[in-house]
């Protein structure tokens, strides 16, 4: 019986004297956990975001591009529907809106149009521009969806006004079929300006 009391004893005061080194490993281990779990719920909601604007639940305007009653002169508003299509591009962190033509071109072909060209590989399958446009005179299956982009750095047009058309076509045509490359993360503010390069410099083959 007193044995069993002495080791109880000893028992508890070992427990009393590891208390404090363990709450405090409980206490930094709550907090590890409480980082990582806000972490987490940033990245979710971001990857979230991204899944709604790719695929997901359509916001207002584009329920009334999807909504032919809606589209009636008198059932858009289409100064605000523009403005609030402006409010959304975001520029390169250099501000730099015409970059690499090369860049660009490889971005604005498929992987088997740049090959028919060039022989080798490049290309890609993010802009497609060729599905909907024509532009370079070499190829000659191209679109008509869209006007041809032929020429069309010797327009004057200003390559601001044409980033913003890639980054967010309904900033100046509501309701456009073309793909909203910026506002859906499809090309990042970067590859637009390569883009932008690839329409304006009089080197592209666009404009040669
Ligand atoms: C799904 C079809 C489609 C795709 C893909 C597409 N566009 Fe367009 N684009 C259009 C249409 C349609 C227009 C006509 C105006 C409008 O509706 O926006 C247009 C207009 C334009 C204009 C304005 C032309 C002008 O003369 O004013 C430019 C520049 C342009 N597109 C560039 C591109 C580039 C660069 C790509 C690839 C990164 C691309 N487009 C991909 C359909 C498309």
């Amino acid at each position: 019986m007193k044995k069993g009391f002495l080791v109880t004893l000893l028992i508890s005061a070992g427990i009393i004297a590891c208390q404090p080194a363990s709450q405090a490993a409980k206490e930094e281990s709550q907090k590890t956990v409480a980082k990582a779990t806000a972490q987490n719920k940033a990245k979710k909601s971001s990857k979230e975001e991204k899944f709604r604007r790719a695929l997901g639940a359509q916001d207002k305007w584009q329920q009334a591009c999807s909504n032919p009653v809606q589209l009636a002169p008198e059932g858009i508003d289409v100064a605000q529907f523009i403005k609030e299509m402006k409010a959304t591009i975001k520029y390169p962190a250099d501000g730099k809106l015409v970059g690499d033509w090369k860049k660009g071109e490889s971005l604005a072909l498929l992987p088997k149009e740049y090959k028919a060209l060039y022989g080798k590989k490049g290309g890609s399958k993010k802009g497609n521009c060729y599905a909907c446009h024509c532009g370079d005179p070499r190829i000659i299956a191209c679109g008509n969806i869209g006007p041809s982009l032929r020429g069309y750095g010797n327009k004057g047009i200003d390559p601001k006004l044409t980033y913003d058309r890639i980054y967010n076509s309904w900033s100046q045509v509501p309701c456009s079929t073309m793909f909203r490359f910026g506002y859906h993360g499809l090309l990042s503010p970067e590859e637009i300006a390569d883009i932008v390069a690839y329409l304006h410099d009089p080197e592209s083959p666009i404009n040669k």
